[in-house]
């Protein structure tokens, strides 16, 4: 199956000389994250804002040994990268390099600039120290805002210069792609005014709309004219997104010109079902109504990237919905997670998604977190781990299965027992629930997440938690489970005791890799099938082979 999709990535990859370096690639539709020439499953956990200190690293790994990701997103502080004028200090993303490769994980940086949550508090104090060189925005009436400026040409050429810098940095050191990605700026858009108020800004609203917004426009666009000519109610809006995001496109131009590693913006969400006015919001941040603008203003950002803290699944399925898009690859860098929102990483999934990841999941204490539950602990983690440790094992094969469309998702929602997905010629009837609670409603909290991928005509990759998966034929006959191999994918040449520790709780370095074979652990068979394939908490994957009788 790789050798039939390879020559497809060669051509879809033609942007980028190197093709060993990690991209997006996009086709019928569909995207997915290509790490080391094949589609890898981003399974994240993002650390707290202040953890990236050589004193607090050592409160991070154990998290993410205990939480079986793969990736670890944390932050690159441009205050302490750029400490004087053009003088960068890469000591904290080396020791971060050194310190990945050796607990054998990826790393997303996360570039915390201009905007960190929209604001500018991470600007290195000599910038501070000149508020009227590198400014915040003035809003209506005159009052200064907490936000940056985005009309300031030498703020704009700082962040470019220091961004650039990191990226040159990253292409000297990490040869073997241990950034795999880079979040550029953090949740970039206004606080507190719908937009810049300024003289320099109000000269440009008053002016005439660029031509690159109005061709993003198509066919019906207006010729011509000023900023509330052209949108009218929706002016001070949409032009606070156009100037944030061909800001942040330049500094995401400058650093692809040195690296060209994926890049994308993560965006502070408005309610995707009842949105407020702007005012309401983050304003000119990557919000699903605006997608359109930053992709036409900022062509450097691979993807646009939803934080998603809404925590009703209605709000979250709508966010999947909204960010998934055949020009947008869907990537979730931020969540909120619990022993229910761990199973939305299944959601994610079947939404195409090429990577979740939890926010604030490291054992650095931050004590006020608002997030929820305040101290991490294994407990805390233990949901996450739960979908992590399923994934993991398969986390190459579940990432090109849905590359190519062969992948559902199913997930718990409370009253409803049980869900059907269709595929070709079979469909999969989830129940959710454990012994007595099947059929009578499901589990007492909708903890259920099922994951099932057609890898031939009668042949499926299973796995799930806390549901029983069986199978109908769309023809007709009775199902008959021929073979059920319970196993994962290992790197050839994997020592059965190493798999056996990694099994105990141990990190499973031996799954994943780009050659990963798959491995038989053993058969199910009699009360294993004889009723469904049950899924508490502790199976790995399946392989399963059906026929009808
Ligand atoms: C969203 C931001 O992007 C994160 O850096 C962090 O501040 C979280 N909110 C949680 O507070």
């Amino acid at each position: 199956m790789l050798a039939t999709l390879l020559p497809a990535f060669a051509a879809l990859t033609a942007r980028s000389a190197d093709t060993s370096l990690p991209q997006v690639v996009t086709q019928d539709g569909r995207h997915a994250l290509i790490v080391d020439g094949e589609p890898f499953l981003m399974l994240g956990a993002q650390s707290h804002n202040s953890s990236d200190w050589p004193e607090q690293l050592p409160k991070v790994w154990p998290a993410i040994e205990y939480l079986h990701a793969n990736t670890l997103e944390t932050p690159v502080y441009w205050e302490q990268f750029e400490p004087q004028p053009g003088k960068f200090d890469p000591s904290n993303v080396d020791l971060l390099l050194a310190q990945a490769r050796e607990h054998q994980v990826r790393l997303i940086l996360l570039w915390f600039g201009t905007w960190k949550n929209g604001s500018s508090h991470y600007l290195p104090l000599w910038m501070k120290a000149q508020p009227e060189l590198y400014p915040r925005i003035i809003g209506r009436g005159g009052r200064r805002s907490d936000s940056p400026s985005p009309h300031s040409q030498a703020m704009m050429d700082a962040d470019a210069h220091a961004f650039g810098a990191l990226m040159r940095h990253l292409k000297a050191v990490d040869r073997q792609h241990t950034v795999i990605m880079v979040q550029v700026e953090n949740e970039p858009g206004s606080w507190g005014s719908v937009r810049d108020f300024s003289p320099a800004a109000q000269k440009l609203f008053t002016g005439p709309v660029p031509a690159e917004l109005l061709q993003a426009m198509g066919a019906g666009a207006p010729a011509g004219g000023s900023w509330p000519e052209v949108f009218g109610t929706n002016a001070d809006e949409y032009f606070n997104a156009w100037s944030i995001a061909h800001y942040v496109g330049r500094v995401a131009a400058a650093g692809k010109a040195e690296y060209p590693l994926p890049l994308y913006v993560n965006a502070a969400l408005r309610d995707p079902l009842t949105p407020g006015p702007a005012s309401s919001y983050e304003s000119g941040g990557a919000t699903d109504n605006v997608l359109w603008i930053w992709k036409a203003a900022a062509p450097a950002i691979d993807v646009l990237a939803p934080d998603i803290y809404q925590n009703d699944s209605a709000r979250y399925y709508r966010v999947l919905e909204l960010y998934a898009r055949p020009d947008n690859t869907l990537l979730v860098p931020e969540t909120v997670t619990s022993t229910t929102e761990s199973r939305m990483c299944f959601a994610a999934l079947g939404h195409g998604a090429v990577g979740w990841s939890p926010f604030g999941l490291d054992y650095t204490q931050y004590g006020t977190d608002p997030i929820g539950s305040s101290r991490t602990t294994e407990a805390s983690l233990a949901p996450t781990a739960l979908s992590f440790k399923l994934l993991e094992p398969v986390m190459r094969e579940v990432a090109r299965l849905n590359f190519a469309g062969k992948l559902k998702t199913a997930v718990e929602e409370p009253g409803t027992p049980f869900q059907t997905l269709d595929f070709d010629g079979w469909s999969a009837v989830i129940n959710f629930g454990e012994g007595g609670r099947r059929a009578a409603g499901g589990n007492a909290t909708p903890v259920g997440r099922a994951l099932v991928a057609q890898r031939g005509p009668d042949e499926f990759l299973v796995l799930g938690a806390y549901c029983q998966i069986d199978f109908k034929s769309q023809s007709g006959g009775q199902r008959d489970f021929l073979r059920v191999e319970e196993g994962a994918y290992v790197t050839p040449g994997a020592s059965s005791s190493s798999l056996i520790s990694s099994a105990m709780g141990n990190r499973a370095w031996e799954y994943g890799g780009v050659n990963g074979v798959w491995r038989l652990h053993h058969l199910w068979n009699g009360d294993e099938t004889d009723w469904g394939l049950h899924f508490t908490t502790g199976p790995e994957a399946l392989h399963v082979t059906l026929g009808t009788y």
